[in-house]
């Protein structure tokens, strides 16, 4: 059975830092954020808003856009890493919102969970989902999954700079006009690892942001690895002599942490896609250069960041490959509209991958690209650590969800933060009747209860009209 994504639909915060009056406030070049890591504003949330809040918004856009009823939402899932409670799953609180909206049990029919692992845990939501439906278990009904997630790093440290927050809400049914998933061929990677994780009672994670990058590669490669074994196998794809995955994959949808990292990422995955292929030898002549290979090629992902020569010589190598025409005609065509709301919104943590398919969709409509029939890949990556790449196709209804995508008006009017304000929402020196922006047509965090013992941690959530 047939099953993928339907509709999409955005909530992120109004209130933003400008990267270049964070850099200054840091003593940084605003060039590395901007420049460097493709950072121009980062989405910050109010004070009364939390992950809950912007999940139930992205849902009630989704479904007043519609016209659903919660009778014909059979499943709603919330994948997320800023989690507020060890056992309250974040979609209970959502559903206590749409029920705001919809009626005191309306969803009581509606199964689902709150799903962690770092930033992957959207695409294992979706992937579950999905075959939910193509089992068909799901009578019918739709299936809401939600990525929602606060991007918040210490002050002064080094992920300060890739922080932002939002919330992505796709509808899932078997007949999908937007995304059809291929069937059978999802693949994962995953290991035991402490590249970025965030201890209980943390409010900020613990982060090896280098290390990260680079696992982030190698987890990806081999789900890849995996995906291209499966698509052969099953004959989704066949390949001809000297051709690549590249030449069966329109657009690539890569983990977001930062925008840039989409580049860096689709660097990575084209040279070892075309390394066995004979176009290999011709771009090494053009770069000029070999390949450079680590000391121990089979050593630690420790072993090869500390190999200095090693990281200096492929740093120059992947510089002037990017710089290749074969690089630069597959960047332009597969990768870059992605990477193009990342730059004003920031990480999105398990939003991140679904900003990007957004952003793509938008921008390639807008320059009048024909995307019917088009094969999206999705390269997700979760810290601690997980990757899973899956592919799917865009169906010939598109246009009918396509031709109204506006991040901007979506968005809604931003306001920009002085550093003072958003250094106050980030200690949480705010109480929510203290927020910066007035609320109107969305949900609302009201209070935590931080008093009474028996019902310490309860949040009081509002719908404002
Ligand atoms: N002008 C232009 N570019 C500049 C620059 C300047 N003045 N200064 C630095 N840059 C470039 C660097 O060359 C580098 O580019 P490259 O990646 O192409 O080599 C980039 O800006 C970033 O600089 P770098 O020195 O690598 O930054 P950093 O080590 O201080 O921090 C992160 C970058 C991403 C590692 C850090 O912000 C982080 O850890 N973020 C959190 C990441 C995360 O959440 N990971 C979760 C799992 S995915």
């Amino acid at each position: 059975m047939a099953a993928g994504i339907d509709d999409i639909s955005i909530f992120i915060p109004r209130l933003y830092m400008d990267a270049r009056d964070f850099a200054e406030a840091r003593g940084l070049d605003p060039q590395k954020l901007v420049k460097g890591l493709g950072v121009s504003k980062m989405a910050i949330v109010d004070a009364n808003q939390d992950a809950a809040c912007l999940a139930a918004n992205a849902c009630l856009k989704i479904m007043q856009k519609n016209k659903l009823s919660p009778e014909q939402i059979g499943r709603l899932y919330v994948a997320t890493e800023s989690s507020f409670d060890e056992s309250k799953a974040m979609n209970s609180y959502v559903i206590g919102m749409l029920e705001q909206v919809y009626g005191d049990g309306s969803f009581q029919h509606c199964g689902g969970i709150e799903c962690k692992f770092a930033c992957v845990s959207g695409s294992y939501a979706l992937y579950d989902n999905i075959n939910w439906i193509r089992a068909g278990e799901s009578e019918d009904k739709h299936a809401l999954v939600v990525v929602s997630d606060i991007a918040k790093y210490d002050l002064g440290s080094s992920g300060e700079m890739t922080q932002g927050g939002g919330a992505i809400a796709m509808l899932l049914n078997e007949s999908p006009r937007l995304l059809e998933f291929d069937p059978k061929v999802t693949s994962t990677s995953i290991k035991n690892e402490y590249d970025f994780y965030r201890p209980f009672g943390k409010e900020t994670p613990i982060v090896h942001g280098q290390y990260s990058n680079l696992l982030y590669l190698i987890q990806v490669k081999n789900a890849l690895i995996d995906y291209k074994r499966k698509a052969l196998k099953t004959g989704l794809i066949v390949m001809k002599e000297g051709q690549s995955m590249l030449d069966h994959i329109d657009y690539f949808n890569m983990h977001l942490p930062y925008s840039n990292m989409g580049k860096k990422a689709l660097a990575y995955l084209v040279r070892h896609e075309l390394r066995s292929t004979p176009k290999w030898k011709e771009i090494i002549a053009e770069i000029g250069m070999e390949e450079p290979i680590p000391n121990d090629p089979r050593g630690t992902i420790e072993s090869i960041i500390s190999d200095l020569d090693f990281m200096t010589k492929d740093s120059e190598f992947t510089k002037r490959f990017v710089r290749t025409d074969t690089y630069q005609e597959i960047y332009e065509n597969k990768v870059a509209s992605s990477l193009i709301a990342s730059k004003s919104i920031g990480n999105i943590y398990t939003a991140s991958l679904y900003l990007g398919f957004r952003s793509c969709l938008e921008y390639e409509f807008q320059k009048g690209v024909n995307l019917d029939g088009k094969r999206f890949g999705f390269a997700s990556y979760g810290s601690g650590s997980s990757a899973m790449v899956f592919s799917g196709v865009i169906q010939p209804e598109y246009i009918e969800i396509v031709k109204d995508m506006n991040l901007e008006a979506e968005i809604g009017e931003r306001q920009k933060l002085s550093l003072s304000d958003y250094e106050e929402l980030h200690e949480n020196k705010r109480t929510p009747e203290q927020s910066i922006l007035n609320a109107k047509k969305e949900f609302i965090l009201e209070h935590v209860e931080k008093i009474s013992s028996d019902k310490r941690g309860e949040r009081r959530y509002a719908f404002v009209k």
